[in-house]
């Protein structure tokens, strides 16, 4: 081979992530900086390298070796100034679609005193066991590990937990064996209390989507939410407006029972990316209580959820 730099023999996109690329005696191997790629990325990247480098004259054996194997899990929090207005349905939803989009999806039930996840994602009276005095995640039906305080007290059992406690809870749901998880989204409770505040300083989210109604109300919260996050540096990905037009189910009329369109008017205004919205659908609810979130099916219902799954992942994609 002559003496340019190996690495031109990669298209500029592939050998931007290639650390270091050698070729003796028809041997090439790629070193790729993996830090942060998830696992369908690692693998398209190693079939692109060999791919390209397999049909250069002169090389017969091409090996691709990934580092930073100590894996960069991200953490997307997904959190609302008021309560109810749908966090966890979404939280469950998008890490259902990511998954559909290819990364290694994990779910914290960050609502230590509400825990909704084990009803959502049908899993409930699951017993999360503890190996080297950390948690293992649960699995549930449609393929996410989760851990909540859920499945670790009984259903029903009012927790008093305040402040250090509450936040210790939290560190054992995210600290635990999430192995090749590549993203972990918490869902918060509402508002701006001990456990977000845990969250923020002890496990930076690498950013936040914001659920809200379309009520005035709902969307000063959210707004004061936003504003949370921006002053720890966690950059707000977008607005979600939930419960937007309702669709009678005798008639057929669609009306708008928390109004319409506010929450993009208000990500406008407040300069962020709006992600979609979820109409207010009984089915929606159903599926929730039942341990079937719609985003798992392929049906009409799964779509807004993977839309918005579409943008979170471009967003993702955007920060390595
Ligand atoms: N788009 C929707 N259509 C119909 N029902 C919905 C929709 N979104 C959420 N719900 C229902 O509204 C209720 C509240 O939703 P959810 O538990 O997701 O809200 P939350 O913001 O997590 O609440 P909390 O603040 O109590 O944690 C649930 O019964 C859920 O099934
Ligand atoms: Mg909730």
């Amino acid at each position: 081979m002559s003496s340019t730099d190996p690495k031109t023999l990669l298209p500029a996109s592939i050998a931007d992530r290639v650390a270091s690329l050698s070729v003796k005696e028809g041997r090439a191997i790629a070193v790729v900086d993996a830090g942060g790629m998830g696992t369908k990325e690692r693998g398209e990247i190693e079939g692109a390298i060999t791919e390209i480098l397999s049909a250069k004259e002169g090389i017969s054996d091409v090996r691709v070796v990934m580092t930073a194997e100590r894996k960069q899990r991200r953490i997307i929090a997904v959190g609302s100034g008021k309560g109810g207005v749908g966090k966890s349905t979404l939280t469950a939803n998008l890490a259902i679609a990511l998954q559909k989009a290819g990364r290694k999806v994990g779910l914290v039930d960050a609502d230590i005193y509400g825990p909704s996840q084990p009803v959502i994602l049908g899993n409930q009276g699951q017993k999360p066991v503890a190996r080297d005095e950390k948690l293992v995640p649960v699995e549930s039906a449609v393929g996410i590990p989760v851990l909540s305080m859920g499945h670790l007290v009984e259903p029903g059992r009012a927790l008093a937990w305040r402040g250090p406690m509450a936040g210790n809870a939290l560190s054992q749901l995210i600290d635990a064996h999430w192995d090749d998880v590549d993203t972990l989204l918490v869902d918060l409770p509402p508002g701006t209390g001990d456990v977000q505040l845990t969250m923020l300083q002890r496990f930076k989210p690498m950013g936040a989507v914001l659920v809200s109604t379309p009520q005035d109300l709902a969307l000063i919260d959210a707004a004061r939410a936003g504003q949370l996050f921006d002053q720890a540096g966690v950059p707000v990905i977008g607005l979600v407006e939930n419960m937007a037009g309702y669709a009678c189910p005798h008639c057929g009329e669609v009306s708008d029972p928390f109004g319409k369109g506010g929450v993009e008017t208000a990500a406008g205004r407040l300069e962020l990316p709006f992600l979609g919205r979820i109409p207010l659908d009984l089915a929606i609810r159903q599926g929730s209580d039942a341990g079937k979130p719609p985003a798992a099916g392929d049906d009409a219902l799964a779509r807004p959820f993977l839309d918005i799954a579409a943008k979170v992942d471009a967003w993702i994609g955007a920060q390595s």
